[in-house]
């Protein structure tokens, strides 16, 4: 397959109505999408990334008129927490409705849904005219794109179209919450922090914690976010033993020379940093990726998930 790239969205879109497969930026990563009511362009994404068949999509939609003909149902929890945060990065996980069908939610009776605040995203959306199943436009298991290049990397010839846009604004994927139990559950930690949902919703809970109630979230289980070279979490303040084909990324420097080192500003910084930067170690042969600690505030708790994820993945 030849994959298409433009810098239309109108041009974009053009595929998705004619059953296509389209990559497309949005302010968390880049998303491959498929029209949420075309089962076959379902599958091309499945088949496209490798992904395995029981890991369910989310549904990306330019206006919350959209979200009724997806969902049979929406929580008071929910109705606040789009209110408070659409358009942006957080995923409300609702009751799907009958039209969705259940290859986009690997066989749940629930669909995320979210509604991307960059304009790239939204033009885009809204020239295809219908809400769009996107996961990260990568392969299965590698780190999520945040630039087109990274996209091309890993999806050249499988997919119809990439739509060229700016590197991602936030580089991590969104905040996922469950609202189909009460109280609510966070699945995914995002840029939208535990401390303002729980501002909003004030009952919510971690999964993973012992109130949570929620099923897990079946992305949870498998091998994400992992570059080739090993990823090891290291405390600034000790000593790091590294040998001549390593990396460093955090945002203090560190007391030795590394190959390869990206030292941020800051934590949004880190977080915007860290897939590319995982990516570029990959393109270089480097062998392992000391990754700096951080507080586990705002951002930092899903910079460490991440980090955490891919260091536990080989
Ligand atoms: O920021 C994002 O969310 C990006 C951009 C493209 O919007 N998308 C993204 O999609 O990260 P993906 O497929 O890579 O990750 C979706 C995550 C997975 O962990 C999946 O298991 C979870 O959301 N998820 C999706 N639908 C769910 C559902 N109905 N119930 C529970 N978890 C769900
Ligand atoms: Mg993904």
């Amino acid at each position: 397959m030849k994959t298409v790239l433009t810098r239309s969205p109108i041009e974009a879109a053009e595929f998705i109505r004619r059953g296509g497969i389209v990559a497309f930026p949005t302010e968390t990563v880049y998303g491959l999408g498929a029209s949420v009511f075309d089962e076959i362009a379902i599958q091309k994404i499945f088949d496209a990334k490798e992904r395995p068949a029981d890991n369910p999509l989310i549904a990306h939609v330019s206006s919350t008129d959209q979200i009724e003909s997806l969902t049979s149902e929406i929580p008071a929890s929910a109705q606040k927490l789009i209110d408070s945060f659409f358009p942006g990065p957080l995923t409300v996980v609702l009751r799907k409705s009958a039209r969705v069908p259940l290859l986009a939610t690997a066989g749940l009776e629930t669909i995320g849904v979210r509604m991307p605040r960059a304009a790239a995203a939204n033009e885009f959306l809204t020239a295809c005219g219908v809400p769009l199943v996107a996961p990260s436009a990568n392969v299965s298991g590698r780190p999520s794109p945040t630039t087109w290049q990274a996209v091309v990397e890993d999806l050249d010839g499988r997919v119809d179209c990439i739509l060229q846009g700016d590197a991602t604004e936030i580089g991590l994927e969104s905040t996922v919450v469950d609202c189909t139990t009460d109280p609510p559950v966070l699945l995914r930690q995002g840029a939208v922090s535990l401390d303002s949902l729980a501002a909003i919703v004030p009952g919510i809970v971690v999964f993973g914690s012992d109130d949570a109630r929620a099923p897990r979230s079946p992305g949870l289980k498998h091998k994400h976010y992992s570059p080739r070279a090993r990823v090891i979490v290291v405390d600034i303040a000790r000593p790091i033993s590294a040998t001549g084909n390593d990396a460093f990324i955090g945002i203090n420097k560190p007391s030795r020379e590394f190959k390869l080192s990206k030292i941020c500003n800051s934590v949004e910084e880190y977080a915007g940093s860290l897939f590319e930067f995982f990516r570029e170690c990959d393109r270089s042969g480097i062998d392992r990726i000391f990754c700096e600690q951080v507080s586990e505030d705002g951002i930092g708790a899903a910079v460490m998930d991440r980090i955490r994820r891919a260091a536990a993945s080989d």
